[in-house]
């Protein structure tokens, strides 16, 4: 059957929220990262670079940071407010970093405050190199001086560039001491920072930074665009010299596709910032205070976010890429970027969950199915002609778009902040709330944690059951052009959760 309520328009940043579903530290498995005890999840937040690039000041910060808070976005997990390039006025007599007072007027260690009383952290960014890549001063050789700046500051995120980096690249072993001499100088000051590095997968940083950082950019800068091929980020795969800019989602996906098993608890493949509606970890990309409705609405779904979150720390895969159909020339074309091209995704969550996904980056609605052999690839490729557990079981589907606010609650958020759902009638007896609004329960996971709540089944995180996925069967999907469809599937009985899947790949 066609599951038409599972599709989705340009959720890009969902498409990446699958990609990096993740495993407690208490796992048998050693974390990743520098040891900081940081990003046992994906991060979450926000960036200025996408929207605003080097227009910052005070007050935009803080704009976009109380939107986090009036729209709902910080309790459903976006914490880190970060502020990008173009904020510094240099080094002082004796080398210290100098914030822009004129752009900063409280100075950071005032915004930082401010930042923490809304209860959010504080996030920001400099380059291994001797210049940022706007030109404003870069961190390489004063690794220790301004990492202890940063945690005098209280800053708890750092994103981490590589302009201007004196040609000190070229070799794993160059970017690794490069950039270990921050993680160093970090976790030397005793505060703990997430380090988010973003070398744009020069030197492969999966290979080498999973002991040194939370995270490592694998492109060149993402763009509002779903596939446009654009030169300027010429690769469409990451083993490329030269990783540029103006890459599409698609691009950036065909990159991690063959190294998602590389991000796992404590450190994790960064994708880019999310290109929501200005038009990714999840740090949106976009101005807050324009939010539209929709892209609320998107960003706001508890269901993909729990996968994002999801507590077991394995990366969804892709089974299969296939051309899409273009029924103009009523055929398959060959060509990937002339007709667009479609995936299934698939993974592994918490309790033995599967989360499964499509995506239609062709022109046109497509019709897509796999069948539970797809689903359960990894478990009936061991080389047993004996059905797994999994693909004898049947599965309960749940439709992870379903439950999504309507853009109608999305508004009444966008217009009264999230406030205004629970607020009482105003004694004039005006109420413009909808009743759809008045019926929303916002998700608020410093309540209720994503894994408590798929525990508890609530329907917030689990979606709307809309199909069975029976041994021998498929499960089918209508995705529109430029849509993911996603769905969880959960048995019907208990069945031993399977354990860690085998990583002798790495
Ligand atoms: C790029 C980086 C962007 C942004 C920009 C600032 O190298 O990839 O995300 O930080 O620099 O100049």
């Amino acid at each position: 059957m066609a599951l038409q309520r599972a599709t989705i328009r340009l959720a890009a940043a969902v498409v990446v929220a699958l990609l990096a579903p993740q495993l407690p530290l208490a796992s048998a498995i050693s974390p990743q990262g520098p040891g900081n005890g940081l990003g046992v999840t994906p991060q979450m937040g926000w960036d200025n670079w996408n929207s605003i690039a080097c227009q910052v000041d005070e007050d935009v910060i803080l704009d976009n940071a109380k939107k986090l808070v009036d729209l709902g976005l910080r309790d459903l997990g976006y914490k880190y407010v970060i502020l990008d390039d173009c904020w510094s006025s240099g080094r002082s007599d004796n080398g210290t970093l100098l914030a822009n007072t004129t752009k900063f007027p409280s100075g950071m260690a005032g915004l930082a405050s401010q930042i923490h009383d809304m209860g959010l952290k504080w996030g920001m960014y400099s380059s291994a190199g001797k210049y940022t890549c706007a030109q404003y001063a870069g961190s390489l050789g004063f690794e220790k001086q301004d990492a202890q700046t940063f945690a005098d500051w209280g800053v708890d995120y750092l994103k981490y560039d590589n302009c201007y980096n004196e040609g000190q690249e070229g070799t794993s072993k160059l970017s690794y001491d490069r950039y270990k001499a921050m993680s160093d100088a970090l976790n030397a000051t005793g505060r703990p920072i997430f380090y988010s590095m973003c070398n744009w997968g020069t030197d492969y940083p999966w290979n080498f930074a999973s002991t040194i950082a939370n995270s490592w950019r694998i492109a060149g800068d993402i763009y509002d665009s779903f596939d446009r091929p654009d030169p300027r980020c010429p690769c469409t795969t990451w083993d490329c010299a030269l990783p540029g800019f103006h890459c599409s989602v698609m691009n950036i996906l065909n990159k991690v596709a063959s190294i998602v098993d590389k991000g796992r608890p404590g450190g994790w493949n960064d994708l880019d910032a999310l290109e929501g509606p200005r038009q990714i970890p999840l740090i949106m990309g976009n101005d807050l205070t324009l939010m539209d409705a929709p892209s609320l609405s998107i960003l706001s779904n508890p269901a993909i976010l729990a996968i994002s979150q999801d507590s077991l720390g394995t990366a969804a895969f892709r089974v299969w890429q296939k051309p899409a159909y273009s029924s103009q020339n009523n055929t398959y074309s060959a060509d990937l970027y002339t007709a667009g091209e479609t995936y299934f995704w698939t993974g592994r969550l918490a309790g033995g969950d599967q989360v499964i996904a499509f995506v239609n980056a062709g022109a046109q609605q497509q019709s897509l199915s796999a069948t539970i052999d797809e689903v359960f690839v990894d478990y009936v490729t061991t080389g047993s002609s004996k059905p797994s557990v999994q693909t004898a079981n049947t599965w309960d589907v749940y439709d992870l778009w379903a439950n999504r606010m309507d853009d109608a609650t999305a508004k009444t958020i966008i217009d009264g902040g999230i406030q205004s759902l629970t607020a009482p009638t105003p004694s004039n007896g005006t109420n413009t709330t909808t009743a759809a609004a008045a019926a929303y329960t916002p998700f608020n996971v410093t309540v209720t944690p994503y894994a408590d709540a798929v525990k508890k089944n609530d329907t917030a995180v689990l979606g709307v059951k809309v199909a069975t996925l029976m041994a021998g069967g498929s499960v089918k999907a209508d995705v529109p052009s430029h849509g993911v469809a996603a769905f969880r599937l959960r048995s019907q009985k208990m069945i031993p959760v399977a354990g860690k899947r085998k990583r002798d790949e790495l």
